[in-house]
């Protein structure tokens, strides 16, 4: 049986103040979970070594949403995956569309950061995903199997077993429109069926996560599809009590 998994992405929000009210709101909650079904927290750099303290005692993983392609050196604002680690992270988000498409992350540049994660044993989560213009011209499926083929082609099996895919449609991203539970498994059906032409056991136990607009009304119909093993939450990740909704509306199968 797959874990399942629900992950905040705070995007550029929250200080010092915030992570002390939300972690205090939602440990609680978090602990009462059962216990295959983990929670994450995607939160800026600068908040993470005190979330990670935050969270010590706790089941809530915590997430950088952005590391350097390098390992280490002149390279000015940037951070490692080795201070990540140092840090405490869990996890680091590679090749969100919101860094595609105003940073510049490259086919290159995320191969690099996947591969300085998995250096230092932390869990990249991929984000992959279609355009509206893309999805309206029937490339949706072409779109994100190529996005995927990235990792499919250049890392090992072993490799990919590490890794957790997060499939955001771009257009129901922060929009309030979300993909219907029929589009996003019938997605999420296709990239798990790509991953088995490579490797059968590997496509049974990759974590698929859905993203874009989920929220406490429509994470429990999302998550009961078979393929969905979870949520990448962006702007409702942001209110504890929500975000504790969303977590308890997903059952373990
Ligand atoms: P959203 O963001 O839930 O606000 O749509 C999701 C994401 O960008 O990861």
């Amino acid at each position: 049986m797959r874990r399942k998994l629900v992950a905040g992405n705070w995007k550029m929000n929250g200080d010092s103040a915030f992570v002390s009210a939300f972690s205090s709101a939602i440990a609680p909650n978090i602990q009462a979970l059962p216990e295959g079904i983990d929670v994450l927290i995607a939160a800026p750099t600068i908040l993470l070594p005190q979330l990670c303290q935050e969270f010590a005692l706790t089941r809530v993983l915590v997430a950088a949403q952005n590391v350097s392609s390098y390992a280490s050196g002149a390279y000015t604002g940037e951070t490692s995956a080795e201070m990540l680690s140092k840090a405490g992270c869990d996890a680091c988000l590679v090749g969100h569309s919101e860094r595609r498409a105003l940073f510049g992350d490259t086919d290159e540049v995320m191969l690099s950061k996947v591969r300085r994660l998995l250096e230092v044993e932390i869990q990249p989560i991929f984000c992959i995903g279609e355009t509206l213009e893309q999805r309206d011209l029937g490339q949706a499926s072409n779109v994100v199997t190529s996005q995927l083929a990235l990792l499919l082609d250049n890392l090992s099996s072993e490799a990919l077993g590490k890794i957790a895919v997060a499939y955001e449609p771009v257009w129901a991203i922060g929009t309030g429109r979300t993909a219907s539970p029929e589009q996003a498994q019938a997605m999420h059906e296709r990239i798990r069926d790509h991953v088995r032409q490579k490797d059968a056991e590997l496509a049974e136990k990759m974590v698929l996560l859905y993203g874009g607009s989920v929220n406490a009304d429509n994470s429990s119909e999302l998550f009961a599809q078979p393929d969905i093993d979870g949520g990448l939450v962006g702007g409702a990740s942001l209110q504890a009590d929500n975000f504790a909704q969303i977590c308890k509306s997903i059952e373990c199968r």
